[in-house]
């Protein structure tokens, strides 16, 4: 029997043992590659200059913020010792204008939602100065433990006068601007964050991982691995990995929708492998596969081929309504319905066309969580028998992740749990904790600036 245009669509995105093999062998040669590449546009394995984690009895007050793809945070930490924090924080949407604008008017932004967050708390130190901790989601060469060069931004930023700037120096500018005595302390990925705060709390931690807007990994590597790295002598170091920019052509198993994304996106040919999985543009996937679809006539077929104005704008499908859909588990798929009606304005769906729809979002949904297991994969075995020992049946390893995909979409870490013992085994898989780690941007920002204003790292 020939396939349907449907099932040959979907079939895309399912992924075989020997693609996800090559995911993972592919993504390894890169964590290699990474940590002796002087080639600056390789932005991947930075080092942090933290050389341990923190011990859960660290304590004291500090503010920080956490600028993401979609929301800067900030927040007062209080970090009460025994793996307890007391933390106020703040949200604020980043909006379009401020993420294409300029760095002036960014940093501008920043300083004065840290005003309102130390009016809020009534932190009023007279003259003394505020130190904060940073967390930065986004790819930055660091120097030393509080500076960085602000290196390629994604995630639909476009700033001038950002790329290449010492990140410090442009958070200062705005708080001197603004007349606000703070100090940066520390700062750190997000990734970062994430490993340094759950390692706060749940000590087999060793692996940091956000999947969110976008994603990444951190993870505790020998320094003497790391010939890059040429800052004061220590035995091991969390590295950024941003395994969002990995992913080579000869091993991503890229569907032509994927390829479109990428060509269309504000840098082309950066971000591959985050442009397959993560929250900004999974919705998007499934707009471009439905937009085919229906222009063949192989769903919705009562549109007559014809793409309603509703789903023909870029983005239109957030990666929201996946989860929305996936979480309905009625037998005749009506979230589907309630979606397409209520967001697109589409009524009329035939069960045959609920039930299309929800298993093409099924498959990109698991696609994503198959290839974050792999990565992880490729990170664990990078990292065995110095951070991490796979091979003690008696050792637990964590890894916390933090991010609206993992936190929100449905058995996403049951699919990544399965993928996980379908590459190891049930024996290696079972000694791997998936744990959900909330807000480490802040928490872990915290604890870097507080271990580094007293003269150590972490
Ligand atoms: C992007 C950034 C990276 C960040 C990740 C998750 O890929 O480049 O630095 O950690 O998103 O937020």
């Amino acid at each position: 029997m020939t396939k349907s245009i449907f099932q040959e669509t979907v079939e895309q995105f399912v992924l075989s043992k020997d693609q996800v093999q090559k995911i993972i062998n592919g993504l390894t040669d890169e964590l290699v590659e990474g940590l002796s590449t002087k080639d600056p546009k390789n932005i991947t394995q930075q080092p942090s200059f933290i050389t341990r984690l923190p011990t859960g009895h660290e304590t004291g007050l500090y503010l920080a913020i956490d600028m993401g793809g979609t929301n800067l945070r900030t927040a007062a930490v209080h970090l009460l010792g025994d793996g307890q924090v007391g933390v106020t924080m703040q949200k604020h949407e980043i909006t379009h204008e401020l993420k294409t604008g300029t760095g002036q008017a960014m940093f501008d932004w920043i300083a004065d939602c840290t005003a309102g967050l130390l009016k809020t708390v009534a932190i009023d130190m007279g003259d003394a100065e505020l130190q904060m901790g940073v967390t930065f989601s986004f790819a930055i060469q660091q120097t030393a433990i509080n500076r960085g060069k602000v290196l390629a931004m994604g995630k639909g930023f476009d700033l001038s006068d950002v790329m290449g700037h010492d990140l410090k120096d442009l958070l200062e500018g705005g708080f001197a601007r603004k007349n606000l005595n703070v100090k940066v302390s520390a700062i750190i990925n997000d990734t970062v964050g994430t490993l340094v705060s759950h390692a706060y709390v749940s000590p087999s931690t060793k692996i940091g991982v956000i999947l969110a807007t976008g994603t990444n990994a951190a993870y505790i590597e020998r320094a003497s691995e790391v010939s890059k790295y040429n800052g004061p002598t220590c035995d091991q170091m969390i590295l950024n990995t941003e395994w969002d920019a990995m992913g080579k052509a000869e091993y991503l198993p890229q569907t032509k929708y994927d390829k479109e994304i990428d060509a269309v996106s504000l840098v082309p040919g950066f971000q591959e492998f985050e442009k397959m999985i993560s929250g900004l543009y999974m919705g998007e996937l499934v707009r471009l596969a439905l937009v085919d679809l229906i222009e063949r006539n192989a769903i919705l077929e009562f549109l007559g081929g014809k793409v309603p104005e509703s789903l023909s704008q870029r983005l239109a499908f957030k990666t929201l309504f996946m989860s929305t859909i996936e979480s309905d588990h009625s037998s005749d798929h009506a979230g589907v319905d309630k979606v397409f009606k209520t967001s697109f304005g589409i009524e009329g769906l035939t069960p045959e066309d609920r039930a299309r729809i929800f298993q093409l979002i099924h498959t990109i949904g698991k696609r994503s969580a198959t290839m974050t297991a792999a990565a992880c994969v490729a990170l664990l075995q990078k990292a065995n028998g110095s951070s991490v020992n796979l091979d003690d049946p008696n050792e637990i390893t964590t890894i916390g992740i933090d991010g609206s995909v993992f936190e929100k979409y449905p058995h996403f870490s049951h699919s990544m749990m399965e993928s996980l013992i379908e590459i190891m085994g049930q024996d290696r898989a079972s000694r791997i904790r998936l744990e959900l780690a909330r807000d480490g941007g802040c928490i872990g920002a915290a604890l870097v600036a507080m271990v580094s204003e007293s003269g150590g790292a972490v």
